[in-house]
């Protein structure tokens, strides 16, 4: 496979390099995309120096598959001109998520609904994808009547500027703002852009999102989501009210049989998810389940993962051998 990683010097594009080494994605040429000023520059695979080339030269090239990880104007701008001459784009940004035309994919969700014809499909916002991991099965079988979820989301999310500006604060060292405020000892309940309704981007993606890829409209869900100076991985605390009656050791099941599911919840030895351990690994994790006895049918969690991995990159290329193993590329 000729595969295209468009955005390869960004905080997903190194990790999504990582995954693809890691995974021994069947490569045969990479071809590494960053933005103008980039080109020239090497980033490096499984050893070896890459050079980055413009969006053009990897378009001419014609890859078979391209992972996007370069904002949403560039997605929206660039992943047509690739669909056009035939690769197959996965696009990690928010720009065709919630069109009507396209899938958006948790590979352990929802995959078999992928074609040929599939030209650009969707990877789903990070904090979504790990919410709807741990839910699916749970839905399946109890019905998910209303979700209420408050996120505490890693900096990485942000971008390499964000970083910079938590490493400037612990130094002491004044910089460009990722942020509006100091991240540093801080808690920013604004995780992207404000909409006229009140609620931030983030915010409507975890609920519109959610809606999608479990197929159900009529989920209810709210959400609030915070920023906090974390890098390993985003932190989810999570109410689910179901139509049907649960079983708290059916639940524990359900979710230890998940593939992609890790459940860490003792408390007798302090055993739940933490982003610190969450960083690096693949899995989602979930703790801290217990029944909520202020209502019927409802469940309390914590769900945490690694916001660059499964919430993006592994995301991806899950989708990507997905694609090949069962020849839609
Ligand atoms: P560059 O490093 O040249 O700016 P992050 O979200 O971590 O900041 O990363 C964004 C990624 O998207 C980087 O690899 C960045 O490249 C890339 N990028 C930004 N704008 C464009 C563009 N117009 N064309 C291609 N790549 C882009």
């Amino acid at each position: 496979m000729k595969v295209a990683v468009v955005g390869a010097t960004g905080m997903v594009g190194q990790v999504m390099l990582k995954v693809l080494a890691e995974r021994d994605f069947p490569i045969t040429e990479l071809i590494p995309v960053a933005s103008a000023r980039s080109v020239g520059k090497k980033v490096a695979y499984k050893g070896k120096d890459y050079t980055i080339v413009s969006m053009e030269d990897a378009i001419a090239a014609t890859p078979e598959i391209a992972i996007f990880s370069a904002g949403g104007a560039t997605s929206l701008e660039y992943a047509p001109q690739f669909a056009a001459v035939g690769t197959t784009v996965i696009d990690n940004s928010s720009a065709w998520r919630m069109d009507r035309s396209k899938k958006l994919v948790v590979p352990e969700i929802n995959a078999t609904s992928l074609t040929k014809e599939d030209k650009i499909i969707a990877n789903p916002n990070c904090s979504t994808i790990q919410m709807v991991l741990a839910l699916a099965p749970l839905h399946k079988k109890y019905n998910i009547k209303r979700l209420v979820v408050s996120t505490y989301q890693s900096i990485t999310g942000t971008g390499v500027k964000a970083v910079q500006q938590l490493e400037n604060e612990y130094a002491g060292e004044k910089g460009e703002m990722a942020y509006p405020y100091p991240i540093h000892r801080n808690a920013i309940p604004a995780c992207d852009v404000f909409e006229e309704n009140g609620y931030t981007k983030e915010e409507l993606k975890l609920i519109r999102e959610t809606q999608k890829i479990l197929d159900d409209r009529s989920i209810a869900v709210t959400a609030t989501a915070v920023r906090i100076p974390v890098v390993g991985g985003h932190s989810e605390s999570i109410n689910v009210a179901f139509h049907n009656e649960y079983d708290l050791s059916d639940v524990r099941k359900l979710l230890s049989d998940t593939d992609g599911v890790t459940v860490q919840d003792n408390p007798d030895t302090n055993t739940y998810p933490m982003p610190i351990y969450a960083e690096g690994k693949n899995d989602v994790f979930v703790g801290r389940i217990r029944r909520d006895h202020s209502q019927e049918n409802t469940l309390n969690m914590w769900v945490v993962s690694d916001n660059l991995r499964k919430g993006a990159a592994t995301n991806a290329v899950q989708i990507g051998e997905y694609l090949i193993k069962n020849q839609l590329v």
